[in-house]
């Protein structure tokens, strides 16, 4: 790691959380293996069964109370509050991990479980409960919360703020992705167009792995500290 790096973009994905004991997506139990996504995350699925959509997420919202964050989520949070740089941390999931080890230069392209989406007014409440009993909005009173979850055909949230990171940063660093869903896809190439190096840090080879100039293999919770502690060490020479 060069000291010359000043502003950030880290990237997250379901691995990270996994040693928080959250299941990914598209490994061994990954959620795509119970279901399929058809049913579960996409407008047309909720349109089409309410009931089973509401479940998997009420499952999902429901596991967080069950789980803390790890050694990688720490890891960000210390990197947050120690970085004097610029830092976006761009994650993928939506459970609460990063903000429970303390983060705050994050946000949730995906969207959050923790949170809930009039149909009806567009407003997003904070929401820790079950939604599949059809609670009214506490916005407009409709019955027509659905999860805060972006599904897949929708358009994630805040791209122009990370589109407008990535053009500034001088270090793209991505964990615990497969690189199977765009844009996140995409962010390495838009960084690397833009002058940034770029770092992986994976339990395996990814979809991506060819286009970051450095990728190192294992598990987050050994990776990310380390990274955070060369990086952060950098800065004092
Ligand atoms: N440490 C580091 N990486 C890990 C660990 C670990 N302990 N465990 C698993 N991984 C890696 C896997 O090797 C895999 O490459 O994390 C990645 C998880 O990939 P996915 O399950 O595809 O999850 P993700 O990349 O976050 O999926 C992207 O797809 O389904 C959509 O919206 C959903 O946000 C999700 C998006």
């Amino acid at each position: 790691m060069t000291s010359d790096i000043r502003n950030i973009v880290v990237l997250t994905g379901a691995g990270i959380s996994a040693e928080s004991g959250l299941a990914t997506f598209r490994g061994p139990d990954g959620l795509w293996e119970g279901h399929r996504v058809e049913d579960v995350c996409t407008p047309e699925a909720l349109a089409r069964d309410p009931v089973l959509v509401h479940r998997f997420y009420d499952a999902r919202r429901a596991a967080l109370e069950s789980v803390t964050p790890n050694a990688a989520h720490e890891a960000l949070a210390h990197l947050d509050a120690a970085w004097p740089g610029e830092l976006l941390i761009v994650t993928q999931n939506v459970d609460d991990l990063h903000e429970r080890a303390g983060a705050r230069r994050l946000l949730h392209m995906h969207g959050e479980l923790l949170s809930a989406l009039c149909a009806a007014c567009g407003m997003a409440t904070r929401w820790a409960g079950a939604m599949g009993h059809g609670p009214e909005c506490p916005g407009c009173g409709a019955r027509a919360l659905r999860p805060d979850i972006v599904f897949f055909g929708e358009m994630p949230y805040q791209m122009d703020r990370i589109d407008e990171a990535l053009t500034r940063a001088d270090l793209f660093v991505s964990i615990g992705t497969s690189g199977a869903v765009y844009p996140a896809a995409g962010f390495v190439q838009t960084a690397r167009h833009y002058g940034a190096g770029t770092l992986e840090l994976n339990l395996e080879p990814s979809a991506g792995s060819f286009q970051f100039s450095e990728s190192r293999m294992g598990k987050a919770s050994r990776l990310v500290p380390q990274w955070v502690s060369e990086i952060l060490g950098a800065r004092n020479h």
